[in-house]
This record gives structure tokens, sequence and C-alpha cells, in this order.
């Protein structure tokens, strides 16, 4: 059998995991807010029209911050639109997705459900066809005790304690050409600056993320970070990066190392921000945040009726290769968490999401749904350091992939260590062999895994058979564990003191 090799020591940390790396997304676009975490004429919904089974699944995955309303739909969003007396709130064309938009949900019903799915809000704010006005006003809406005159509109819409929001996003990807009020990175920079300023003199508390590249392949990428950041670098705490994958070519060995473009898009990034820092001299660093990143091809040319209300849009229906991609993702980003403090699964419910809803019915949990969930339950802690000894193989995209890829999170009393690992090869099992340094007592006590599905098997509302099993526990031999891990597969091996 093939064999891959690594060595754990529990004092060399690459740092601690920020929990916000487990985030998600919930924006105004098909059927996320409506008929999604929001429905009131649901049988489960509760007295706000919130889905409580949806809430629940919401738990199950322990997402801890959610990025609210876009996305693209926030660049053309008026956020006075959805707030206050429910039949005074105005129906309005939305352009980004060719909707109606009858703002029933907004902020306030939003930071309901937060507090209801036990998450934080991350708030993002027009910088496309609005600005530096509506943006601080939003911040005195939202955090100001009360005693002025946003803050006492928001207590006398019935939110008496401030919604206490700490990250918000300078926009929505203003390099974008489909972006309503796009931006040359010269204006977008300076934008950014004087809106960020605003927002932190109404509350210093508060953290900002300043819109980097759409994507890794934007003609713009790398001036657009410099240049934006060269104007705003002293407001801002983090730049945002997004990237979708798809496998269009139908090559699931190309398609399994793509995670491997999003460590080089994450290593670029960096390398901006401290060119940066180092051209300034200063001592502030500028962070990541990755907060739109998933799977997304499956539904692209399916059509919708135009302006019509929460159509179905973008409702992927992901297979077991897209989870195994998902916890690949999940493997690079939090290989990076010295420098990824924020990043969002894009996103959360119906749209490109892990949890889908019939309209008043049922709903369904979708294979990615499981490794994102094993990583934000058990990947609490530090990332250790971790060299891979791996066969590799042959791809057309990326010429030699390693079989294997892996990270592994010792806990923060550390007791508990966690081995997440994929096995990209194939045809073969490969063993791998993980010898632990300076952790005397640490036994493996679950291997949960998927493997052995069609890579094109799916979930759905009748029946779910893409699910993860409890694997036959490795045996410790001396300080090394050897764990078989069988082709395509998603492991997760949990260790105890
Ligand atoms: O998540 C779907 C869309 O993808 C978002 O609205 C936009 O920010 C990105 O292009």
């Amino acid at each position: 059998m093939k064999t891959a090799k690594t060595t754990l020591v529990k004092s060399f940390k690459v740092g601690q995991i920020d929990k916000r790396i487990y985030g998600s997304f919930i924006e105004h676009l098909g059927r996320a807010v409506y008929g999604g975490i929001y429905d009131p004429g649901h049988p489960l919904a509760d007295e706000d029209g919130l889905r409580t089974d949806v809430i629940d699944s919401v738990k199950r995955l322990n997402v801890p911050i959610v990025r609210y309303p876009g996305g693209n739909f926030v660049s053309g969003y008026n956020w006075e639109d959805g707030v206050g007396p429910k039949e005074l709130r105005p129906k309005k064309l939305e352009l980004a997705w060719s909707v109606t938009e009858d703002n029933s949900f907004g902020t306030d019903e939003f930071m309901k459900w937060c507090k209801k799915a036990d998450t934080d809000c991350m708030m993002a704010v027009n910088l496309g066809t609005r600005g530096v006005d509506a943006a601080r006003n939003l911040v005195e809406y939202c955090n100001h005790p009360s005693g002025t005159f946003y803050s006492d509109m928001r207590v006398k819409n019935g939110a008496k304690e401030p919604h206490n929001i700490k990250l918000w996003c300078l926009g929505n990807e203003m390099d974008g050409p489909w972006q309503l009020g796009h931006k040359t990175a010269e204006d977008y920079g300076l934008l950014a600056n004087e809106a960020a300023k605003a927002m932190k003199a109404v509350d210093n508390s508060i953290e900002t993320v300043i819109c980097g590249s759409s994507n890794y392949g934007m003609r713009t990428f790398g001036e657009w970070e410099a240049t934006t950041l060269d104007i705003a670098y002293d407001a801002v705490n983090y730049v945002s990066l997004h990237q979708y994958f798809d496998n269009r070519c139908d090559d699931t060995a190309s398609f399994l190392a793509k995670n491997m473009d999003m460590e080089r898009f994450i290593k670029s990034v960096v390398s901006i921000c401290d060119y940066i820092k180092g051209k300034k001299h200063s001592n502030h660093t500028v962070n990541l945040s990755f907060d739109e990143w998933n799977v997304w091809y499956h539904s692209n040319d399916i059509p919708f009726d135009k302006w019509s209300k929460a159509p179905h849009q973008l409702e992927d229906i992901y297979n077991f290769e897209d989870a195994l991609l998902i916890g690949l993702i999940l493997i690079t980003l939090l290989r990076n968490c010295d420098r990824v403090k924020v990043a969002c699964l894009a996103q959360l419910v119906n749209v490109i999401a892990p949890i889908m809803t019939e309209n008043g019915g049922r709903m369904f949990e979708q294979t990615i749904f499981y490794p994102f969930s094993h990583v934000s339950n058990f990947g609490r802690g530090s990332v250790l350091y971790q060299v891979i000894d791996s066969p590799m193989h042959d791809t057309r995209e990326f010429s030699l992939v390693p079989d294997i890829d892996s990270v592994s999170v010792l806990s923060d009393d550390e007791n508990e260590l966690t081995v997440f690992a994929v096995n990209r090869n194939e045809k073969e099992d490969v063993l791998f062999d993980v010898r632990l340094i300076e952790m005397d007592g640490m036994k493996p006590v679950e291997f949960i895994q998927m493997s052995g599905f069609g890579l094109k098997e799916t979930n759905g509302f009748d029946s779910s058979p893409v699910k993860p099993k409890n694997a036959e526990l490795p045996e410790l031999d001396g300080d090394r564990v050897q764990i078989k891990l069988p082709p395509l597969s998603w492991n997760v091996v949990r260790f105890k003191k």
C-alpha cells in the first residue's frame, strides 16, 4: 500500500484559529431569506416567521458569524427600506438579480435571526449606489445605544438594545464591472477610506473589511489590492477574497486540486498586504477575510421569472465530489489561519448552500454540509505545523498533485487533537503515518469518514445517502498511528487525552 507521512509537534503551532473562519453568508438573493430562513407561513416558523428547523440545522453547522445582506444585492440596497413598520416598507426592483424585493425582511429581522441561530452578524454597507453618509447612519442605527435620530429609530422599531455589530464590509466586489456603482481602484480606495473613518468615528470598536478582488482571475488582481490598500490601509483591518470553483470539464483530478489555486491566492494577497505595510513602515497588520467561497456551477443556466419575488436562483445540488473539495478548501483555510481570520461559506440556505428547503415544506442537508460541520465543530484551537510527505498523481491542470492533503488542530486545553485529511487518489488506499510528538497520552477516540460514494451522488428531500459514518479506529503504536485512507475520502480522526 502507498504511504504518506507527517509529524505533529504540540508546540509547533501555525497560529490560533479565529472562530470566524467558519462563517457563512445570507444574501437577499433567490430563496436564501424568503422561503429559506424566513417563511412566516411554515408550520415550523416561530412568532417572527423564522424557520426553527433551519435554525437547528445552522446550529449543527456551528456557524459563528454570517455576512449580510449581500453580495451584489448590497450595492443597490437602501437599508432604511428594510426597517420600521412592514406595511410602510417599499417594494422595489432589485437590480443585481433582476427580482422584486418587498423588504418585509431587513436589518432588525436579521439580527433577531442571528440571536436565535447563535451567531454574529458581519454587516455590509452599500458603497455602490450610496456612500459615506448611509454607511455611518447604519452604524449609528445598529450600534449607538440611544438618544440620537438613528439609534432612537432602532429603539422605536423594537430593538431596545444596540445590535452591537463588530465586523463591517465596505461594499461588495467593487472591482467587478457587474457591480452596481463599480469603481476604479483609486475611486474605491478613497471612498472605502472615508466610509471606514466615518463608521469608526461613530463606533471605534468596529473592524472593517475592504473589498479585494472578486476572484483570483480578475485582470486587475494585485494592482487593485495594492492601490486600494495604499489609500485606505490605516482605516481597514481585513481585505476580502472571493473565489468559487467548478468542474465544468468533468475532470475530477484537476477539480480536487483546485484548493491549490486558493492557497496561491491567499499567499499573494498576504504578500500585497505586507508590501503596503512595509512601504508605510506601519505596525498595523491587515489580515484576510475570505468572505465568499464555495463550489458554484451546477445551477448556472436555470431560467427564472424576471422581477418575481424570491425565485429559485443559484440552487446548486452538490455531489460527493463537491464535498471532497469543500474539505480540501477548509484544510487550506486552516493552514493559513495565521492570516485568514474570517471566511464565509457562500452561502448558507438555498442559494449555493449546504441547507436546502421547500417553501412551506421539508429541508435537507447537502453533501457539503458534513465536512463543514466536522471542521467547524472539531477544528477549534490552534493549527499545528504539518509537512506531508505524500505520494503524487498527475493532473491535467496542476501537473503533479499530492494524494494526501491534511491539517491538524489542537484544542486550547491541549487535550484534544483532530487530524483532517483527504485522499485525492481516485483508485488507491494510502496509509497515513502520523507521528505525535510531545503528546503523551493522546489516543484515537473517533474516526469519521465519508468514502465509497459515487462521485456524482447527491442528497435530496426524499433521501440523503451521502453522509459520514464511523470507521474503524486506527491503533496507536508508541508515538505513531497509521490511518488507512480509502481512495476519494474525507477523514476526521479525533484524539483525546
Ligand atoms: O454569492 C453569490 C454572488 O457571488 C454574490 O452576490 C457576489 O458577491 C458574488 O459574485
